[in-house]
């Protein structure tokens, strides 16, 4: 049996981009923008209008998640629905009802809401204006939204997020192309990454004037891919040194310790592409640590040498220190490409334990993306996505064990509750423990759904 302390939080994750479709919506984000203009970038061309229709079937997916053993759910609020005008962060009706609706709703059905407030969906008429998190005015943008937010929703939110994977932001849209707007751009890239710890530490220090129950929190969410260095020759470890330094401590660090890492900054400084920082700024980091820390954990960062001179890649790129390495024999989830290695958890459990003060933490992503599930559909309709269900077992006994030795974490968010759209692959692979029909949006449980909710009565399997 592998057990969970007592009050573990059994939880799914997703994001209101990813779920809602943009009914009502006045703005359009960077993917909207992106979809409108390219559709050929998406999957089968899906893009995100309709989503998985939450906006109009919330209250029954609340309901179906509730039966799943969702006891909490992480959503995020869009900047583009909620707000009016970005500069004065005037609120749109529409959008201050649906979300009011949303945090009823999943009260009513006792799921306790976590709410995040940037998953990817940067309004694109900032960027367009300002180049979105490349500019400082976007940051005070930012908490003028987080501010709305924390005076709308907190007499019923206790739980929140600034941001979800700010890594990804700096690797999709400025180094390696995988987001709008596509740039490819180091030296930008590390000023974005510096924009977004500013960005946060301001909103947390904002979050603490207005969010004043002892029982209420502020984290930051971190896709952490624990760096593997392909073999024990000091090349490869010194390329799996920076990996971990760039990947992970760069938010990291200033999130819980209030600091850059050391070399990090040493190294950035000597390149001469260090972010643009005042000293009021850098205090700032320095007095608004994060109460909570969420983790993302999908895969290992299996790294090796480069094998690219520092001078042949102009401008600047991270890559010049560091190359990933395909490990012979690795298991991969070959639908999504992610290598699928459990051992992680305990070495992410141990890593905040030893190295984060014993900050609280959760796993706020885990799971398992899987393409064409239509193939385990058994005659009563349920998918038996017994592959799922092996998933989680495994990494939940890897996290089990970082626990058993003392890491302060304190629940387990799988990615996702329903099945949701993702981004460039659209419904290629689906993640949920419930199934969401595209063509009819019709929901049902997974098999996984029915272990999940097993899963939290026993707060163990
Ligand atoms: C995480 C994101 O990186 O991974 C989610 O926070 C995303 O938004 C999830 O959907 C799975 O990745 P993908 O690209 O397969 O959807």
């Amino acid at each position: 049996m592998v057990e969970f302390p007592e009050g573990f939080v059994w939880g799914a994750a997703t994001s209101g981009p990813q779920t809602e479709g943009n009914f009502h919506k006045q703005h359009q984000n960077v993917f909207d923008y992106w979809f409108a203009t390219e559709p050929e970038q998406f999957d089968a061309g899906v893009g995100p209008d309709t989503a998985s229709n939450f906006y109009n079937d919330y209250d029954h997916d609340l309901a179906l998640m509730a039966q799943a053993g969702v006891r909490s759910l992480r959503t995020s609020i869009q900047w583009t629905r909620l707000i009016d005008d970005f500069e004065t962060a005037s609120l749109n009706a529409d959008g201050v009802a649906f979300y009011n609706h949303m945090i009823d709703s999943m009260l009513a059905h006792h799921i306790t809401p976590y709410i995040n407030l940037h998953h990817f969906d940067l309004p694109v008429a900032l960027y367009d204006k300002y180049h979105g998190w490349e500019s400082k005015h976007v940051v005070e943008l930012f908490v003028k939204f987080a501010e709305q937010c924390f005076k709308l929703f907190g007499d019923r939110v206790d739980h929140w997020y600034t941001f979800n994977e700010p890594k990804v932001v700096v690797d999709g849209q400025y180094l390696y192309g995988w987001h709008y707007p596509q740039a490819i751009n180091g030296p930008k890239a590390v000023q974005v990454a510096y924009n977004m710890n500013l960005a946060s530490a301001k909103t947390v220090a904002r979050f603490h004037e207005l969010c004043v129950r002892p029982e209420q929190q502020i984290g930051i969410i971190l896709n952490l891919t624990p760096a593997y260095a392909a073999s024990d020759d000091p090349a490869d470890l010194a390329a799996a040194e920076f990996a971990e330094l760039w990947s992970n401590n760069l938010f990291l660090d200033p999130a819980v310790l209030g600091h850059f890492p050391e070399k990090l900054v040493e190294r950035l400084t000597v390149d001469g592409v260090l972010w643009d920082a005042t000293p009021t700024e850098l205090a700032i980091i320095a007095a608004n640590p994060v109460d909570c820390l969420g983790v993302n954990y999908y895969h290992p960062f299996r790294v090796q040498r480069p094998d690219i001179s520092p001078k042949s890649l102009q401008p600047w790129m991270p890559d010049i220190y560091f190359k990933e390495y395909d490990m012979p024999g690795r298991m991969m989830n070959v639908d999504r490409g992610w290598e699928i290695y459990p051992q992680a958890m305990t070495d992410i459990a141990r890593n905040i334990q030893e190295n984060y003060g014993n900050i609280p933490w959760m796993i706020s992503e885990n799971g398992m993306g899987v393409a064409g599930e239509e193939r385990f559909l058994d005659k009563q309709g349920v998918v038996q996505d017994n592959y799922r269900i092996d998933f989680m077992k495994e990494h939940l006994t890897a996290l089990a064990k970082g626990i058993a030795a003392g890491s302060n974490c304190q629940g387990y968010f799988v990615w996702s509750g329903i099945d949701c759209w993702s981004w460039n692959h659209a419904y290629h692979n689906r993640y949920g423990l419930i199934r969401n029909d595209i063509h009819t949006q019709t929901k049902t449980l997974k098999k996984s759904a029915k272990w999940f909710a097993e899963l939290g009565e026993r707060n163990g399997f």
